[in-house]
């Protein structure tokens, strides 16, 4: 737990640094930016604009070692069961080992291969004889967010033949029936991804989308052909009727919000072909391996998690925006939400205790320019302390005169925006005075394609890694999402039934009033 011999000292700094202005901060120290940045190969990590200093830095450090960090990161990849609420190990770093896979991961990575190749080649055809053209993944969570996060992120590099994807998540099947509306069955390949296979918003939209073929297709066996699954559970899998030659495997030691590595991947690998897949794979192995062998001081995920440490639970701010200036990181903050809010959103420490401080923040975010026009009023002169993570990439998407214009203009406001939440403005109108003072931190990567998405995206998930051991919390479980699943599905019951009166007022009316005007169900699907 967080309560070693380095804390006493460290909060005790914290209250004193706590009463200095960051914009005081840069004037004591100008070369700050030289004291508080780090560099590997591609990425630049400026935390000068964070409220620390050495004395702080140093006892940071000192408590990752008393809560023996270095040997948590050996435990990570050398295997070891660290969930152990479910008994099992935290793999992911294991898929992107991409000089010297293991048997297992490397078998899937052919299927995977097979399956782009027969795509990309026009070979994979479905009940009529025609080509796939169209590829719907279906998921949810882990199971969406990574894929969708990155397809949309790399679509400037998408490979010459890769089919158009598509990705459906929400139970509600309105996202779904928009996308029937407009594909043609005949060409279209549902990719069911479900770690567990029971997931009931990935089934029940599963059983929509085989409704919707097998009506063209007539029989079943054609229209299985349009699935192909990819799961833990190969038995599950196959009672629903994904066809042997269609399953694609990974295995209970990979978490759902780290599965992106695995053949949930398929998506990615299908947009960007294997070789940008795999790109992507030795851009987070880069990262693993700066993780696995710097020294602290120098270590970004450790300073990055030690960062959040230190304004969390000693200068106690409980909110975090993550800001990319970039608008192919649209869904880079949802993706980070579940990663970080899943995992380290927790409140029992390893031992069964409960913990007795502050654990994960709320984090949420937006491309930064569109957020500058929602929420950055409430940074800027609200009341809340947020912690701010700003994601800037040094070239643009394009060399035109255009595309150079645009990104020196967004590379002018992330930069412009970081410095005002720093220095902030006096006025003795109150109304137009900026407090300042607010923390940030810059990642600045050469460029966006796979191989520098691969490293962000590994950073983060250390840094989720390296918090979860200071707080002594299991970041590889989520028992929290089960109850939510299980009354649901007593509602269901209840939704058939009619009956409420075992709820709670509040439900019960709620229902009661949802039964009273719903309109019933009419003859079409
Ligand atoms: O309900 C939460 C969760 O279990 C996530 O952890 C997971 O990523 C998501 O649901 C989807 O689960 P599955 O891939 O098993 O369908």
């Amino acid at each position: 737990m967080i309560y070693t011999a380095a804390y006493p000292p460290l909060k005790a700094h914290a209250n004193q640094l706590k009463t200095q202005h960051l914009a005081d901060l840069f004037k004591a120290e100008p070369n700050r930016f030289e004291a508080f940045s780090t560099a590997i190969e591609g990425l630049l990590f400026d935390y000068s604009k964070q409220k620390i200093d050495s004395q702080a830095l140093d006892g940071l450090i000192k408590l990752a070692e008393e809560r023996d960090l270095s040997e948590w990161i050996q435990k990570l990849f050398a295997g070891e069961a660290i969930n152990h609420t479910e008994s099992r190990a935290a793999g992911h770093t294991r898929l992107r080992d991409v000089n010297n896979p293991s048997p297992d991961v490397s078998k899937q990575w052919d299927r995977m291969a097979n399956i782009v190749s027969q795509v990309h080649q026009k070979q994979l055809r479905g009940y009529s004889g025609k080509p796939i053209t169209e590829v719907v993944n279906i998921g949810v969570g882990g199971s969406d967010l990574g894929p969708l996060m990155v397809t949309h992120a790399l679509d400037k590099d998408r490979h010459p033949q890769a089919p158009g994807i598509h990705f459906v998540s929400t139970l509600d099947a309105q996202q779904l029936q928009k996308l029937l509306n407009k594909l043609n069955p005949e060409t279209t390949l549902f990719i069911i991804a479900s770690k567990s296979f029971a997931t009931i918003d990935t089934l029940s939209l599963a059983d929509t989308a085989k409704a919707w073929i097998q009506q063209y297709a007539k029989s079943e066996s054609a229209t299985l052909r349009h699935f192909i699954g990819i799961s833990t559970n190969a038995a599950k899998m196959a009672e629903w009727g994904i066809l042997p030659d269609y399953q694609l495997l990974f295995w209970d030691w990979v978490g759902g919000r780290f599965s992106l590595w695995s053949a949930i991947g398929l998506s990615i690998a299908l947009a960007q072909g294997m070789a940008g897949y795999k790109s992507m794979l030795a851009g987070a192995q880069a990262m693993d391996q700066h993780f696995k062998e710097t020294p602290f001081s120098k270590n970004i995920p450790v300073l990055m998690g030690l960062i959040g440490i230190w304004n969390t639970n000693f200068l106690e701010l409980a909110a975090q925006a993550i800001l990319p200036y970039d608008s192919r990181l649209k869904y880079f903050a949802s993706y980070l939400e579940q990663l970080e809010m899943e995992s380290n959103g927790k409140s029992t420490r390893r031992d069964g205790t409960k913990v007795t401080y502050r654990t994960n923040p709320i984090l949420w975010g937006e491309v930064g320019p569109n957020a500058q026009h929602a929420f950055y009023q409430l940074l800027h002169q609200g009341t809340e302390r947020v912690m701010s993570d700003f994601i800037l990439f040094s070239q643009g998407v394009s060399t035109s005169k255009r595309a150079t214009f645009h990104h020196q203009l967004n590379v002018a406001n992330c930069l412009a925006q970081s410095r005002a939440l720093m220095i902030g403005q006096a006025s003795d109108d109150l109304n137009k005075h900026y407090p300042g003072d607010q923390v940030s931190s810059t990642l600045l990567l050469e460029t966006l394609d796979a191989h520098h998405l691969g490293m962000l995206i590994a950073l983060y998930e250390h840094k989720v890694f390296v918090q979860s051991v200071i707080w002594n919390i299991n970041p590889f479980d989520q028992w929290g999402v089960e109850l939510g699943k299980k009354l649901a599905s007593e509602i269901m019951q209840d939704i058939k039934s009619g009956s409420t009166d075992h709820l709670d007022s509040s439900t019960a009316g709620i229902l009661k009033a949802v039964l009273a005007h719903s309109t019933g169900v009419s003859d079409e699907n």
